[in-house]
């Protein structure tokens, strides 16, 4: 070996030793998430960058799929092959799935410094604790009985907004005249369950919501207020445009902001992507509770939910979550996402209209008795349960099962499901 190769060789191994201390040195956090629309991303980008500047980097885990399905199943791959990320977007009773099967961290330590259990809602900590431990930290509250219309559209429409099912059925027939798609919807189990469970409200307000999809009554999920549910779902059917099976949500959402559709149904991420587009609330799009649901919320709250990842990773993820709860995090995020804070001392100054009608919506609903977990989002029931009432929503609104059939199976479905 000569002079020369035995230098580059030293030269090489310094390299190597340096870059080996700086991936040591380097804290990182990699999260999987479903956050890949215009909106979602821009609202993301708000926690990465405010975790770089804290000398953390960030290794993205994207998995596409509104609500997460593909999202569960890629961190089921993941957690099995006893790698698991450090933090992951996740909703309500998965949270407490994963919490059960004891492979997450604790985040006791911190939420007891920040005072956590003061500022998070009853509602949200009910997914966020496992056996009384912090398991996850609370990144947002959005709701789903939302209703997202083109305000150019509506103007036309003679501008009042629908205050009822029959009303909203008047103003999607104006719509069809003006040449538009009445109603964008995208034909995915986890949208239809969407739009179903806004209906289901609609029918039968909040008493008959919680007595269906929370406790699972089999005369309410086959009895005459879930046969108008179905009904109206049928009706609502005859409003979507011909290409709307398999469409993504952001997809619809941009037909109403392009002008092409009068109307979507969507819980409030679909205001990350007005705003993503530079369109404003009142002026260019309209948002109202769905006809026939105002007055009650049915709410999903993204949580982060940290894994057991070992000391070398615990640094980071502490801090991740801490970030997360931050309130300046807290009002910077939602603003963008669509949401409203997970804590409840966030003022809501910086919220543009809608912003500010979820947040009070949100307060009255949980001070009234009138606040629900969405099931299309994970917050009523177990996954099974919920993928059973989409597997029965679904066929009924593709025409592959009756009315009558639908509320036969229903009940049954869920049933099996337990
Ligand atoms: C999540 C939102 C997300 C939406 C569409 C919901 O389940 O809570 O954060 O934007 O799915 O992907």
């Amino acid at each position: 070996m000569n002079i020369r190769t035995v230098t580059k060789l030293a030269a090489s191994a310094a390299v190597i030793a340096l870059t080996a201390g700086a991936v040591k040195a380097e804290e990182s956090v990699e999260v999987l998430h479903w956050w890949t629309s215009g909106g979602e991303a821009a609202a993301l980008n708000v926690l990465k960058e405010n975790l770089q500047k804290e000398g953390i980097s960030w290794q993205d885990m994207p998995v596409a799929g509104g609500s997460g399905v593909q999202a569960m199943t890629a961190l089921r791959a993941r957690v099995t092959s006893g790698d698991p990320p450090t933090a992951v977007q996740m909703l309500g009773f998965d949270i407490k799935e994963w919490a059960e099967m004891g492979v997450l961290g604790n985040l006791n330590d911190l939420a007891n410094e920040q005072g956590w259990d003061k500022v998070i809602p009853a509602a949200l900590q009910d997914f966020s604790k496992y056996e009384g431990n912090w398991i996850a930290a609370p990144v947002n509250v959005h709701s789903t009985n939302w209703l997202w219309l083109s305000k150019a559209a509506l103007d036309k429409a003679g501008g009042k907004t629908p205050e009822t099912f029959d009303e909203l059925i008047a103003l999607l027939d104006k719509f069809k005249e003006q040449g538009l798609v009445p109603l964008a919807h995208g034909g995915q189990p986890w949208q239809d369950g969407t739009l179903w469970e806004s209906v289901v409200l609609s029918v039968g307000g909040m008493d008959f919501y919680k007595k269906a999809v929370i406790d699972a009554d089999t005369e309410a999920l086959s009895g005459d207020t879930m046969r108008t549910v179905f009904d109206n779902m049928t009706k609502l059917r005859g409003y979507f445009d011909p290409n709307f099976s398999g469409r993504d949500w952001n997809l619809s959402t941009a037909l109403v902001i392009e002008g092409k559709a009068g109307a979507q149904q969507m819980g409030d991420w679909s205001k990350g992507e007005w705003l993503r587009a530079d369109k404003k609330p009142g002026t260019d799009f309209v948002c109202i509770r769905f006809p026939g649901t105002q007055g009650s919320v049915l709410f999903n709250s993204d949580q982060f939910v940290m894994f057991d990842v070992g000391e070398e990773k615990r640094n980071a993820q502490l801090k991740m979550a801490s970030a997360v709860e931050d309130p300046a995090f807290q009002i910077a995020f939602n603003t963008v996402k669509g949401s409203v804070p997970a804590r409840t001392d966030v003022p809501d100054t910086e919220f543009d209209d809608c912003g500010k009608k979820g947040m009070k919506d949100l307060a009255d609903a949980a001070s009234g008795g009138t606040l629900a977990g969405s099931l299309a989002h994970g917050h009523a029931q177990p996954s099974a349960v919920k993928e059973a009432v989409f597997d029965v929503v679904t066929q009924h609104l593709n025409g592959q099962l009756t009315t009558d059939q639908a509320l036969e199976r229903l009940p049954k479905a869920i049933a099996a499901a337990q």
